[in-house]
């Protein structure tokens, strides 16, 4: 096979990665930091990534006294001779070097152990170096995007994908929203795993209108009502043409627990005796607690007070602040969990649910909902998966559940990752086949030990050093991927590292438009019924 050579390899260290020299016809210019390359070995193929460019000069005297005024024609004169450029690359993942012309697709990449010698010419990658590491779109290996400087899709494993927790991280309007979306369109039309989806910003369920003005479609747009069903806290969203609410949701005081009230501590403005004084009230009135605070009268604040010793001016701030929960209008004294025993009956069945929040799309209502469904839907997978234990009938093995949730530092910062429903999902892997999506523009927010849990990462362009350093947590190599995160555009382009991918690689997103839906719909078109209901409501 010939690939185009760029350079040489001169000099390198296993650990430092190796120095190529590169040809006196190659531009830096023409290479990205980050770009994948190969590095062809006598015995192995090397896949590697660039990570950094340097120029040098064979005469120090250029150094100390550039030449002013050098014609184009000089300056070409000079490059590979006097000054030259080389790149550093790390070699990730290596392949025999096949004897024929083409590698052989059967065998699988291998971490690298070893390093080519000198001379080593280092190439650019072909469309077929990039099928044998990143494979062929199928079934289970979704198209992400492209490589920055090639048309050939790279794909995600996307059973390896919803094995593990995984990140979408990226500064605002770098491009999480549309990038979940398309992921979760993957997961959904492979069937691989069903979804919750919190749908806190109104984006994922229904249509939305991008920043360059055109409107693009909801999930359930694309795979109709025997794929997804949408559960609404506000009323009024099912009201509203083209958009199908399957159910509106309401929560109940009495499903609400101390440790969710508490871990609202700022929204709520609790002061430091709520904990306590909460303590207290459970005592006296277990589950039914916080209903029965918000029906206390003056006079029975006082008597609780002398009964239990609870603070009088304490039980009064904190009666005060939990009614702004009890004012939200989603919120009723009493409600069981039919309605989420109904979500997790769809899920077996192969059904995604996108909870959407409507107007109530303030933290106190996302954090509120989130984790009374979640602790939920995570009880029942525990049951189910202790069912399955039990017989051992493959029939009751439940579905891989993954759960999408934004904002993810709210429920995920180290103050609180401990106690919240997330954290424990987080930190128990797929025990109970239940992972994350967390998508999140502060990753710096998020507790490193949850962050060290992801297995995918994919990250768009960060702004910050502290988020930056955030997601390269237990990554190896890392010194080697910050280049390429920080030479990320500003948009719609992102690294992707981890389970779900051989070795990291940059990419430019998939466009999630037009071509987007006609792909997605060659599997799952929703039936004519399902196309008239949405257009003209019931
Ligand atoms: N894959 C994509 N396909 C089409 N447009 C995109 C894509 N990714 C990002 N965009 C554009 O970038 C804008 C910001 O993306 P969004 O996902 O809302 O960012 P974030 O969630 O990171 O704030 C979108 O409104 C859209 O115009
Ligand atoms: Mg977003």
């Amino acid at each position: 096979m010939n690939r185009r050579r760029l350079g040489v390899v001169t000099d390198g260290a296993f650990n430092a990665g190796l120095t190529v020299r590169l040809d006196p016809e190659v531009s830096t210019e023409e290479l990205h930091i980050g770009d994948f390359v190969i590095v062809e070995g006598q015995e192995n193929l090397y896949f590697s990534l660039i990570a950094d460019m340097q120029l040098r000069t064979t005469d120090a005297a250029f150094t100390a006294d550039p030449p002013r005024g050098l014609s184009p024609f000089i300056a070409r004169a000079l490059r590979g001779t006097t000054t030259y450029a080389t790149v550093q690359v790390k070699p990730l993942l290596m392949l025999p070097r096949p004897r024929g012309s083409f590698i052989d697709i059967t065998q699988k990449p291998q971490p690298v152990r070893t390093i080519p010698l000198h001379f080593a010419h280092l190439c650019e990658a072909s469309e077929g170096d990039f099928a044998a590491v990143f494979g062929r779109e199928d079934k289970h290996h979704f198209a992400i995007g492209t490589p920055l400087t090639m048309d050939i899709p790279i794909c995600l494993d996307l059973r390896r994908l919803v094995e593990r927790s995984n990140g979408v991280f990226g500064a605002t309007g770098t491009g999480k929203s549309f990038l979940v979306r398309l992921l979760l369109c993957g997961v959904i039309r492979s069937g691989v795993a069903v979804n919750l989806i919190f749908d806190m910003h109104d984006e994922y369920a229904f249509g939305k209108q991008s920043e360059d003005g055109q409107w693009v479609k909801g999930l359930t747009h694309l795979f109709g009502r025997s794929k997804i069903l949408v559960y609404s806290l506000d009323e009024q969203a099912a009201a509203r043409s083209g958009r199908n609410v399957d159910r509106t949701l309401k929560i109940g005081l009495n499903q609400i627990e101390a440790g969710d009230v508490l871990l609202l501590a700022e929204e709520l403005n609790l002061r430091a005796t709520a904990a306590p004084t909460i303590g207290l009230l459970q005592d006296s009135y277990g589950d039914r607690w916080l209903v029965e605070l918000l029906e206390m009268t003056p006079q029975d604040l006082d008597e609780f007070c002398r009964g239990s010793g609870a603070h009088p001016a304490s039980m009064a701030a904190l009666q005060r602040n939990l009614k702004l929960i009890a004012r939200r209008p989603y919120m009723v004294p009493q409600a069981d969990f039919s309605m989420v025993e109904e979500m997790v009956a769809a899920l077996d069945k192969g059904q995604n649910i996108i909870l959407h929040f409507g107007r109530y799309d303030t933290p106190l209502d996302h954090m509120l909902v989130a984790n009374i469904i979640t602790r939920r839907v995570r009880h029942l997978y525990q049951e189910k998966v202790e069912k399955y234990e039990q017989t051992q009938d493959p029939r009751h093995r439940p579905r891989s559940l993954v759960i999408t949730i934004e904002e993810a530092h709210k429920f995920l910062n180290p103050a609180v990752s401990r106690q919240t429903i997330f954290g424990q999902i987080a930190r128990e892997l797929r025990k109970y086949y239940v992972t994350l999506i967390v998508v999140d523009q502060r990753p710096s927010g998020i507790d490193p030990e949850v962050l060290s849990q992801l297995g995918t990462r994919i990250t768009g362009k960060l702004f910050e050093e502290r988020d930056i350093d955030a997601v390269l947590t237990g990554v190896s190599g890392r010194s080697f991927l910050r280049g390429a995160l920080e030479s990320l555009d500003t948009r719609e382009q992102v690294l992707i590292m981890g389970h779900a991918v051989p070795m990291p690689i940059v990419v430019r997103t998939r466009k999630y438009d037009e071509e987007f839906y006609k792909a997605m719909g060659e599997g799952e078109r929703p039936s004519v019924r399902e196309s008239i209901e949405e257009l003209f409501g019931e």
